[in-house]
């Protein structure tokens, strides 16, 4: 298990078409370990692969929503292998999103309420179901990045260029630091 390097914009890699995942091996099994790895140490509540920089339509999701008498989330790790949405809902609804690509950065993004999803999980069993609220808008989210798309080309232009002028910034100060 390793935590490894997480690409952010504008690095063009995050611009990539994931392709299907072909098989369920060790060599998988290992990538979704150093995801979550990666994905908690950061930490996240969702990682695409290629935010690792490996295009395979393979994403990661944790909501970590509930905590244990210590104040600690629990996890509850889920894995989605060539996940397809269908049958989005008419009614939407905005959530303040972030994305450990664009690091720091959060804006509203509308999206639809509920959609229905089919995946593989890690197991190799397939999955068909509804979904809503928070886990709804983080697939939606990751999906996304299989098709190359950041929450921010959500945004109008001018608040897009913003957000990535502000991440730049925070990117040189740090540096400097
Ligand atoms: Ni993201």
């Amino acid at each position: 298990m390793t935590i490894r390097p997480i690409l952010e914009a504008p690095d063009t890699r995050l611009r990539t078409i994931s392709t299907p995942v072909d098989g369920i091996d060790d060599d998988l099994r290992a990538l979704i370990g150093d995801m979550f790895d990666t994905m908690y140490d950061a930490p996240g509540i969702g990682l695409a692969a290629i935010q690792i920089g490996v295009p395979k339509r393979l994403l990661v999701i944790d909501l970590q929503e509930q905590e244990d008498e210590e104040g600690k989330p629990i996890r509850q790790p889920r894995v989605f292998i060539n996940p397809e949405i269908y049958d989005p809902s008419e009614d939407r609804s905005v959530y303040n999103e972030g994305c450990l690509s664009v690091p720091d950065q959060y804006a509203e993004v509308e999206r639809p309420a509920a959609i229905h999803a089919r995946w593989t999980d890690e197991t190799g069993a397939a999955h068909d179901e509804k979904l809503e609220g928070l886990i709804a808008t983080c697939l939606q989210h990751e999906l996304d990045h299989l098709e190359g798309v950041l929450f921010i080309d959500h945004l109008s232009r001018l608040k897009r260029d913003m957000l990535l002028k502000k991440l730049d910034k925070a990117r040189k100060a740090n540096r400097a630091a």
